[in-house]
């Protein structure tokens, strides 16, 4: 479905990492929803991160081990049902713009085998899009084949469905501009980032479950390779969001091979 659009919204653009509390930055989902708006009906799948919906949770009980006694079961079911609960705000938000959609969750339709995706039951992803409707789905905790359970990233789950659908573009909203060079005090925007560069390049740990900006280029080079247009771009700019999902250059950084 070369016409196919995937969006990562960072957690850190929907919710605020600083604060640790679980509230929505409604605004802000509120301008980049009727910007996207304007794409319908083209096709688009939305993937969230859980910000503060989710980190919080899977750090304090220790979730990337996935099950070790009964008691971490906890952790389990706190964290999936307020990922659950961010995804029905943001789906409702999304609705209430005009923008229809459905939300779809990733801890019941992937399946993960040491963290890594091992299956996914594509019919509630290709049904929606079938009717114009734009499924949202987010970074959730899912039953992992060796671990019992595990989390995993919208990252992930973003470049797992541009690749297996074979999308146009993969877009990273973020909180920053996109990777930067940091020369002499200076900070430069990479406007085109090659494998090779990535791997040089020192990223700041923000201690994140699922690992920050380094994995998530890391695993977007997968997309790249699969004939995906990937970039990272500012999603607190949403103009440059849907730019970029239309394929057109932007401020940000595009990953190349
Ligand atoms: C994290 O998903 C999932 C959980 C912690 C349960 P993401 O890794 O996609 O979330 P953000 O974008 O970093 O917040």
């Amino acid at each position: 479905m070369r016409t196919l659009m995937v969006l990562k919204i960072g957690g850190s653009v929907i919710t605020d990492k600083s604060k640790k509390t679980r509230e929505i930055r409604e605004e802000k989902l509120r301008a980049i929803g009727e910007s996207l708006k304007t794409l319908w009906p083209k096709p688009l799948i939305i993937v969230h991160g859980a910000g503060t919906y989710g980190h919080p949770l899977a750090k304090e009980y220790n979730l990337n081990m996935g099950y070790r006694d009964p008691s971490s079961l906890e952790g389990f079911v706190k964290t999936s049902s307020s990922v659950r609960q961010l995804n029905s705000k943001v789906v409702e938000i999304l609705n209430e713009i005009g923008l229809p959609c459905i939300g779809i969750p990733a801890g019941i339709v992937f399946r993960t085998r040491r963290g890594i995706i091992e299956s996914v039951d594509l019919d509630p992803f290709l049904a929606s899009l079938d009717i114009g409707v734009t499924p949202v789905t987010c970074g959730d905790v899912t039953f992992d084949r060796t671990l019992k359970f595990t989390v995993l990233s919208g990252d992930s789950i973003a470049v797992y469905l541009a690749r297996k659908l074979s999308a146009k573009t993969l877009v990273f909203a973020t909180d920053v501009d996109g990777v930067y060079n940091y020369r002499d005090n200076e900070r430069q925007i990479i406007k085109e980032l090659k494998r090779g560069a990535h791997l040089r390049i020192h990223y700041r740990d923000i201690g994140d479950a699922t690992g920050g900006m380094a994995n998530k280029i890391e695993e977007a080079y997968n997309a790249v390779e699969a004939g995906v247009e990937v970039s990272i771009v500012n999603g607190l700019y949403p103009e440059r969001v849907v730019e970029a999902l239309l394929g057109r250059p932007v401020l940000g950084t595009r990953l190349i091979i």
